[in-house]
This record gives structure tokens, C-alpha cells and sequence, in this order.
């Protein structure tokens, strides 16, 4: 359905740790080895939080550098959204933490959960706000940190995620074209047993006496089911997207998915018959950094000037719930940061002239 107003990503950013945790490192804490992990994933390292760091704190940084992208000021943000399933605390949320440490004063700010594709439904959400007229300006932000949430001692799991923030801001688009071309969102709750993280929530009784040991607390998986349903949904999700787009799969220039694995990614993309310099990845640097994959992905990508503007992208996000999701966007943001230096420099050059000539 095509909404009154256009929106427009105008910013894109991150929040990373600093410390890089390699496979080989890995390899100390679980009986793996470098090459198992590569074959299997794709993953060669992770960034992982240090104790002093939290999810807020990512996504605040984040929040800054997409805001630099983009060239605005926190106060002219409408609304702020954080998709995270692993907040600070279970409130106040981390969309208000970042709103209070941003300064954007007039910004309605709320989490929301749907695992690794909470940044596409955040997405969707921005969207519908900003197409129905509500709101001007909108901050997504994907931050996680499931590396509190990790069995160590589980190389089934521990080897697969890292930490981080990514970040969008969204903007009405005055001269009515649309950014955002379409959103498909989706959800299968009979699958919720197979990814998990239990025991944080009010599921868990509180009986004073029997905490949950700490192994309870970790994340679950099943992951040959969680592979399968990813592999099926992926092409999917980016078909359906496209469809509502009123576009084809051939008129997509990169795609965007969820960094979980790149043997999910690399099947997904050869079933949708594209060829691997439209694919966007970091799952190598990165692994799954769940919420924040897809942004960091996109960011990364444009650091290394693989996107050229304007393109067509397909977003596509799956995880826990289970959910999965995708957008089309036509992709027309420049990095405000560059373009001034550039102007700076040519002025630069110009003044330098002229004083020559003088
Ligand atoms: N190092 C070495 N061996 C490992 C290992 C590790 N880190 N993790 C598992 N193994 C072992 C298993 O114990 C198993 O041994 P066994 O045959 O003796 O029982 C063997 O490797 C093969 O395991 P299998 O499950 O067949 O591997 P796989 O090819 O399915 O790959 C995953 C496992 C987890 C990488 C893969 O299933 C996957 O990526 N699933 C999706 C997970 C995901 O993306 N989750 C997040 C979604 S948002």
C-alpha cells in the first residue's frame, strides 16, 4: 500500500567494540579450530563488549555517527527506536537512554523485539510513521550484545556472535518520492523453541530460593532447524519484497541480508540468481551481531565504496521468534561528513590559486 508520504534513509552508522576476538583465540575456551569455524560460518573474528560496556552505549554511538552521516542535530529527531534483545535492564528501555545521551530533546524514543530482524521491522515501523505524516525524522538503531547471553563452553554457539550497533536515520522526503519502496514482515511462533535465550524474562518464577544457574541463561539453539528455515525464508522475503515493490529480483543491485552465516547467504543469493559482488557482507569481521548486522553490513559496504548511489537495495533480516523480514530501498544517502571535507578541500585548492595568481 503506498503511504501518503515518502521516507528516505538519510544515515547510516556504528557502534563497535574495540577488542576483536579472532577463532584462533576461540580455540582456548572450546575444543574448535579456525578452520571449522570458517568453513562452517564464514566467521574469521568478532568484536566482543568489554565489561564496561553496554548495549546503550553502542547504540549511542551509533546513533552519533549515523547522525554525522546524515548532517543533522539530535533535536530535530521525531521518534527513536531501538530494536535490541539484549537490553541494559528490562526497563527503562534503551531507546530512552539514547535519547536522553543524544540530546534529542523532542524524539519520542521505545524498544522493540524481534531478535536478529528487529532492525527491518524497526525499519517498517520508521516507515509507517513518517508515510502516515506523523513524524519528520526517525533514529532506528539495531544494538546487541549477546555475548553476556553465551555458554563459553558451548562451541555450538559461542563461535557465532559478536557485538555491536548499527544505526539509520530515516526523513520525510518533501519532494514525495519514496526511499522506502516496500516492507514485508513475517512471524512463526510454533518455532520459538528453537532459538532462545530463557530464564531472563517474568517466565521465570520467582521463588527467592532457586536462582537460575547461570547455564540456564544462555542462549539455545537448534541449529540445523534455525539453517533450514533461514535458507527457505531468505529468498522468500527478498521475492515478496520486490513484488510489492512492483519491481523484479533482477532490478535489485545489492542485497543486504542478515550476517549469520555465509553459507546461508551465499545459498540464498544463488537461488535468487545473484552473483556475489551484489551481495553485502561482513559476517567474516563481524558475525552475527544480531539487531545490528544488516546497518553495520551496509555501513562497512559503503566505507569500502562498494554501493554506488543511487542503487537499489533488498534488506532481508531472519531470527528468534521465529521472524523474518525485508525491505527495498532505493539507496540515494552520501555521507554529509565526506561531502564537506570535499568542499573544504576544493575551497582549500581555489583560495591556494588564487594567491598564486595574486
Ligand atoms: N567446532 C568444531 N566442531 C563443532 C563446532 C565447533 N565450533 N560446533 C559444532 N561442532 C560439531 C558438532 O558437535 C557436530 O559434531 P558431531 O557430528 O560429532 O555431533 C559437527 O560439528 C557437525 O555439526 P552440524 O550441526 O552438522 O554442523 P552444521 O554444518 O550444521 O553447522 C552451524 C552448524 C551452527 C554453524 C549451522 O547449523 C548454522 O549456522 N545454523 C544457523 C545458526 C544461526 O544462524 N543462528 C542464528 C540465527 S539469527
Amino acid at each position: 500500500m503506498k503511504l501518503p508520504v515518502g521516507a528516505r534513509i538519510i544515515g547510516v552508522g556504528a557502534g563497535l567494540p574495540a577488542s576483536v576476538v579472532k577463532n584462533s583465540d576461540l580455540t582456548r575456551l572450546v575444543d574448535t579450530s579456525d578452520e571449522w569455524i570458517t568453513t562452517r560460518t564464514g566467521i574469521k573474528e568478532r568484536r566482543i563488549a568489554l565489561d564496561t560496556e553496554t548495549t546503550s552505549g553502542l547504540a549511542i554511538e551509533a546513533a552519533r555517527d549515523a547522525l554525522g552521516f546524515a548532517g543533522i542535530e539530535a533535536d530535530t529527531i521525531d521518534l527513536i527506536i531501538v530494536a535490541t534483545s539484549t537490553p541494559d535492564d528490562l526497563y527503562p528501555s534503551t531507546a530512552c537512554k539514547v535519547q536522553g545521551a543524544i540530546g534529542a530533546v523532542h524524539a519520542a524514543a521505545f524498544d522493540l523485539e524481534a531478535a536478529c530482524t528487529g532492525i527491518v521491522y524497526a525499519l517498517a515501523v520508521a516507515h509507517q510513521f513518517i508515510g502516515s505524516g506523523t513524524y519528520k525524522r526517525v533514529l532506528v538503531i539495531g544494538a546487541d550484545i549477546h555475548s553476556r547471553f553465551l555458554d563459553w563452553e558451548d562451541r555450538n554457539t559461542c563461535i557465532l556472535f559478536g557485538d555491536g550497533a548499527g544505526a539509520f536515520v530515516l526523513e520525510a522526503d518533501e519532494e514525495g518520492e519514496t526511499g522506502i519502496l516496500s516492507t514485508y514482515l513475517r512471524a512463526d511462533g510454533t518455532g520459538a523453541h528453537l532459538l532462545s535465550i530463557p530464564n531472563t524474562g517474568s517466565a521465570y518464577p520467582h521463588t527467592g530460593t532457586t536462582p537460575p544457574r547461570a547455564v540456564e541463561r544462555y542462549l539455545q539453539m537448534n541449529g540445523k532447524a534455525i539453517y533450514n528455515f533461514a535458507v527457505q525464508r531468505v529468498p522468500e522475503a527478498v521475492k515478496t519484497a520486490c513484488e510489492s515493490a512492483g519491481i523484479t529480483v533482477e532490478d535489485v543491485d545489492f542485497l543486504v541480508p542478515h550476517q549469520a552465516n555465509i553459507r546461508i547467504i551465499k545459498s540464498a543469493a544463488e537461488r535468487l540468481g545473484m552473483s556475489p559482488e551484489q551481495l553485502v557482507t561482513n559476517v567474516d569481521e563481524m558475525g552475527n551481531t544480531s539487531a545490528a548486522s544488516i546497518p553495520l553490513a551496509l555501513w562497512q559496504a559503503i566505507q569500502r565504496d562498494q554501493i554506488k548511489v543511487p542503487s537499489t537495495i533488498c534488506l532481508v533480516g531472519f531470527g528468534a521468534g521465529l521472524t523474518w523480514a525485508s525491505a527495498i530501498v532505493r539507496w540515494t544517502a552520501r555521507d554529509h561528513r565526506r561531502i564537506q571535507k570535499k568542499t573544504e578541500h576544493t575551497k582549500e585548492s581555489t583560495d591556494k590559486r588564487e594567491t598564486q595568481e595574486v
